[in-house]
Parts: C-alpha cells; structure tokens; sequence
C-alpha cells in the first residue's frame, strides 16, 4: 500500500476495531470477572460522574462502569455513538443522551424502552419538559439526570454602578453592553457561535424571541420567515456591527463563554444554568458578582429559553441490561444527582431537588430557575433532528463569519431542511 504509513494503517485498524467491523468489541468483562458496562460523556467537569461511579461500584462488587469521557460537543458524541450503534452491536451499553437524540435513536430501533421499569408514578418525579423528551411514538425511552435550559447572566455590579437595569429587551441589552464594554479588556456579550449543537440551541432563542419558529403545525418549514432573518440579524451584529462581541465568538462553546465571563471580561453571557456555582466558586474573579435572568427577545417579555438536558437510556443491543438498569437508576436517584450538583453545578432533573435545603442553601436562585426550566421550549422533536441542527448550523455560522446575509442564511438552511423534512 504506497503511501499508507505503518502508524496510520494502525489508527485505521483500531478504528475499524472499535467500529466492530471484525466483530471485536471491546471486552465486556474486566480481568478480575466483573461484567464492564461502558458509556460516553463529555468531560466530568468537577468530577461528579466519577464520583457516582465510584459510590455504585462499592455497592455493586459485580459490576464496573466505564465512563468514555468523549468531545464537549453534543453532536459529535451523537455522531459517535450512531456510528457504534448503527452496527448493531453494544460498545455502548448504556447511552448518555442529549433530548434531542431520543427521536432518532428510539425510531432506529438502538435503545430498550424503559416503560416496564420507568413506571409513570417514577416519571412523575421528574421535570415534565425532560420527560416529554424522553418519550417517542408512545415509548420512554430516557430517564433524565440533568435538566437544561438557555439563560442570560449579568455583571450586576456593573449595571448597577453605572445605573442601569437588567435589560429589558433586546435592544436593550445592545445598548448596556455598548456603554459598558470596553474591549478587548471586557466584552458586552459571549455567547456559543461555534459551528455545533450549541449554536442552534442560540439561535432559537433569538428566533423565538423575534417570534419566529422552525417548523409549524402542519410540519412546514417556516425558520426563513422575516422573524427568522431578524432574528440572525440581530445575533449576526453582535460582531458585525455592534461588535459587542469577540470575533473570537465564531469559535465558542460553552466553557469558551463561561472561562472569558468568569474572567471578568464580558458584562452578558447566554449559557446553562450549570455555569452558575462556577462562576461564583472561591476564587472566581466574579463571585458574588453576577446576575441571572431569562434571555430578552425583541420586545420585553417575548425572550425564551432552549430546553436542553441529558439522561440516561440502555442500548437495545446489550447483553446486561439488568445492570444497566441498576446503573441508570443509581445515577438519577436524589442522592446521586446531589453529587453531580455539588461537583459540578449540573441541574437536577428531579422536582424534589428544588425544595432540598442543602441544595436551596446554595442556591437561593433555584426557584427562579425552576420556573425558566418549566418554560423552557423544545428543539424540533424529529427522527431528522441532527439533519435539521446540521442545517442551522452550517447557516448561521457562514451569517456570523459575514459569509451569507442573514437572508441568504435562513433560505438556505430552509431549502435544506425541505428537502428532507417536507418530503412525503
Ligand atoms: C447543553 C444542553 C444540551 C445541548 C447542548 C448544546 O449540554 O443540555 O441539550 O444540546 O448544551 O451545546
């Protein structure tokens, strides 16, 4: 093979390996007996996951877990973890979802439905948004461990000093950010402008915000309406025209916002709720310093919130499903949903949780955040969610670099989308 190197025809062997293509999946006992039960997250930030793990591992000698800690990027674990599962075979045999992989995985046929062990009275217990997202044609699929949703956060000592309110609107916010910036010491607005998941779920907030939607009730494709293109508009000037932004923008995930805010270098940040406790932990430049509120629209009042979240679902192809369960079901239980909160500021999904005086303690803000939570809106729930955010993504990512007017931007992301969606 001229031209195949020894190293890269050993990195193609081993993707080919882990892919299962020669039916060599990785082991599915340990060497000391224990059957391994393996799942794929983003990095444990704070170390919760690890945490749980080692608590339900003392409790179940027979059994280990092991976490993959994989990309940040929602979509790149999607694409991971379908690439494992399209081969029918269980790499995987606990799947850490995003809500809006459920569709997709469960019409595929990848995941066990839980409706046997997740009883309604248990589905009670949780957030309804992240049960709901659980749900496909009928089945549950899903039992949610963190609940999400799109927020604004401040410098309330800056607004403050300077005499201003939280904003009202988005304008609003344009003006504060312009008067308060003073770039490139501080920013008016971070945010996610990474072409990913994450970009999507900001652009729905402005679009919902602007009053626009995606999809309408009959199932046609609306996202290029005037509402759409304002919306871009207005998420374009951040760094086109107001330059309240960083160019720097297009390359922002979470952590990216979190990292430059906490630093004290931007007055508003759109994030999730989990960057709250990072925010003001010992040492944070801006502990003590921050506000939250529900992201502005275009008019006081019309500003909304991308319901978001992570749960846990079992691969339809594993051979243990019985310890995956006892798993799944350790991982969502109060006590464990504490640790991840503690650790690492994720939200519980679990109703309890909100009135929990540990967790209150902390968190004077929770009632707040329950009531955004509550509200939060659902991305398209479609079998064809990753064609539809691929579509978004790429769109609006080309708006902000200047690439594509946002006009431009949103009838191309439309055209794409009714090609598969609008398709009988
Ligand atoms: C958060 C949300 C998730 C979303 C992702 C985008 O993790 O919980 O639903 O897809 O952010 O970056």
């Amino acid at each position: 093979m001229p031209g195949l190197h020894l190293p890269r025809l050993l990195t193609l062997l081993c993707a080919l390996l882990v892919m299962g293509v020669f039916g060599c999946s990785p082991a599915k006992e340990s060497a000391d007996g224990r059957i391994v039960l393996r799942y794929l997250a983003g990095p444990d930030v704070g170390g919760g996951s690890r945490e749980i793990i080692r608590r339900f591992e003392a409790l179940h000698p027979g059994i280990k877990i092991k976490m993959v800690e994989g990309p940040a990027a929602s979509n790149i674990r999607e694409n991971m973890y379908s690439t494992s599962l399209m081969g029918g075979e269980s790499t995987y045999d606990i799947t850490y979802m995003d809500v809006v992989w459920v569709p997709k995985f469960a019409a595929q046929g990848w995941l066990l439905p839980l409706d046997d062990r997740f009883t309604p009275e248990m589905q009670d217990e949780f957030l309804p948004g992240d049960v709901l997202g659980s749900i496909y044609d009928g089945k549950i699929y899903r039992l949610p461990a963190q609940s999400d949703a799109g927020m604004l956060y401040y410098r309330k000592d800056l607004i403050e000093a300077a005499g201003f309110k939280p904003p009202r609107d988005w304008e609003d916010l344009v003006r504060i950010a312009k008067a308060l910036q003073d770039p490139p010491k501080i920013w008016g607005f971070a945010f996610q402008g990474k072409q990913y998941e994450g970009l999507v779920c900001d652009y729905l907030e402005f679009l919902w915000g602007f009053g626009g939607r995606v999809i309408d009730k009959d199932g046609k494709i609306i996202v290029d309406s005037q509402e759409g293109i304002d919306a871009l508009a207005a998420m374009v000037s951040t760094v086109r025209t107001h330059h309240i932004s960083p160019e720097g923008i297009l390359t922002f995930q979470e952590e990216e916002a979190r990292h430059l805010f906490q630093e004290g270098k931007a007055v508003f940040m759109r994030n999730w709720p989990y960057a709250w406790n990072l925010v003001n932990s010992e040492g944070s430049p801006v502990k003590g310093k921050v506000g939250i509120m529900p992201m502005v629209g275009r008019i006081p009042g019309s500003g909304a919130a991308t319901l978001g979240g992570w749960g846990w679902g079992i691969s339809a192809y594993s051979e243990h499903p019985e310890e995956a369960w006892k798993f799944i079901a350790f991982a969502t239980s109060a006590e464990s949903l504490k640790v991840s909160y503690r650790k690492g500021g994720v939200i519980p999904a679990r109703k309890s949780l909100f009135k929990d005086p540990e967790v209150l303690a902390k968190s004077p803000h929770f009632a707040k955040l329950y009531d955004v939570l509550i509200a939060a809106r659902p991305r398209p729930v479609h079998p064809m969610y990753a064609r539809i955010s691929d579509a978004i993504q790429l769109h609006v990512s080309a708006a902000l670099a200047g690439q594509e007017t946002p006009e431009e931007a949103m009838k191309g992301a439309a055209a794409e989308m009714r090609a598969f969606v609008e398709r009988k």
